[in-house]
């Protein structure tokens, strides 16, 4: 059996490098090499002195005892750092699913989150959150989801916060519902943390790894700090599990790049100052698009984000999605992403990951769309 094609990425290959105003990414706008560098404030002895043989296997040791700080009760042999976030789900899925095993996620989802589980056999459970998002107007989980989520999921319960596409995230009251029903639930728990760093609401952070002995975590530094390139993932989990993964990634990336190691390291340990100004810019084009959103051509409605990059936003009766997409492009040189591609018509995926000047911009050239 094979995959299907990862839709959103032919759309993202195809426009994310030549659109005049890029509004389809899920990531903070990249930095180049010099501005990192100098943002990390990294002297030119520490980066010559960087080896480049292979790295360990499970990742180098200073990098997941850094890792390892950022989960209450985890050690460095709990981590394990892989290729992006996308490696580490691919082999927690080839280890934790089975032809019949029963899977829930929340649907729309990052389509590697249901077509790998697909791909070894699972029976998929996808569990909606788009008519509580639009009834409720709050980007926090229903503790109702999130308990028809372990229902459905006897096997694997798959919790992706914050959410992509939606913007949905955790408050405490879903982070407790989340702790009630680990206890009771005698599958795994998957926590794809992918945008854990931009959980603007949430100043506790929350983390779902070690929220029972079957809980696994996912994360990653790339899309929150605009450093999509060093290409760094890890996943946390019960060691056991961890030696289990470690030997399957043999077979796929081996190891990853010491400069990105190096890189990701520096990063995490500066992870706060660096954090201030990605926010801030965030929460400023957030805010724009609050303000502004009613003048946009097509749009029916907007639920700010919980956390994140992202919003999913409904278009108005009738309108297709991709043509929507395609037009806005074609007339206006500004690139978001059709709801079709995560399999849900009628709805667009925008980011607000870009510079405030840059996103104004696109804004300004959105509204001269003739819909
Ligand atoms: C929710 C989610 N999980 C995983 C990934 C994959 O991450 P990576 O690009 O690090 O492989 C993405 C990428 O957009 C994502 O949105």
């Amino acid at each position: 059996m094979e995959p299907r094609e990862f839709y959103i990425e032919d759309r993202l290959e195809r426009y994310r490098t030549n659109a005049p105003c890029n509004l389809g990414e899920s990531g903070i706008r990249n930095l180049n090499y010099g501005e990192l560098l100098r943002r990390l404030e990294i002297l030119p002895e520490e980066w010559n002195d960087i080896s480049l043989e292979d790295s360990p296997n499970r990742g180098g040791a200073k990098l997941r005892e850094e890792i390892a700080k950022l989960y209450p009760g985890i050690g460095p042999e709990e981590v394990l750092i892989t290729t992006g976030t996308g490696e580490a789900l691919y082999i927690l899925f080839r280890l934790l699913c089975e032809p019949g095993s029963s899977v829930s996620y929340f649907y729309p989802a990052f389509q590697a989150l249901y077509e790998i589980p697909k791909l070894c056999g699972a029976d998929l459970h996808p569990v909606s959150v788009l008519s509580s998002f639009l009834e409720r107007k709050t980007s926090f989980l229903s503790s109702n989801l999130i308990g028809e989520l372990f229902r459905e999921g006897k096997d694997l319960a798959i919790i992706n916060h914050p959410h992509n596409p939606t913007g949905l995230s955790l408050d405490v009251n879903a982070a407790e519902a989340i702790q009630r029903e680990s206890i009771r639930h005698s599958g795994w728990i998957l926590f794809d943390e992918h945008y854990r760093f931009l959980d603007y609401h949430n100043e506790l952070s929350w983390t779902g790894a070690g929220v029972n002995s079957k809980s696994v975590a996912t994360g990653s530094i790339t899309k929150c700090f605009g450093v999509m390139g060093l290409r760094i993932g890890w996943m946390i989990g019960p060691a056991s599990l961890i030696e289990k993964a470690r030997s399957f990634k043999d077979y796929l990336t081996h190891t990853v790049s010491p400069i990105s190691e190096f890189l990701t390291l520096k990063i995490l340990q500066k992870r706060k100052e660096l954090s201030e100004r990605i926010l801030d810019d965030l929460v400023c084009n957030i805010q724009y698009f609050e303000s502004i959103w009613k003048e946009l051509p097509g749009l029916k409605d907007f639920v700010s984000p919980g956390g994140g990059v992202v919003s999913f936003i409904p278009l108005k009766k009738g309108i297709n999605s991709s043509e929507y997409a395609d037009l806005l492009m074609n007339q206006c040189g500004v690139f978001v992403l059709p709801g079709r591609d995560f399999e849900a018509e009628g709805w667009i995926r925008i980011g607000f990951g870009e510079t405030p000047e840059r996103f104004r911009e696109g804004i300004d050239r959105w509204k001269r769309l003739r819909w």
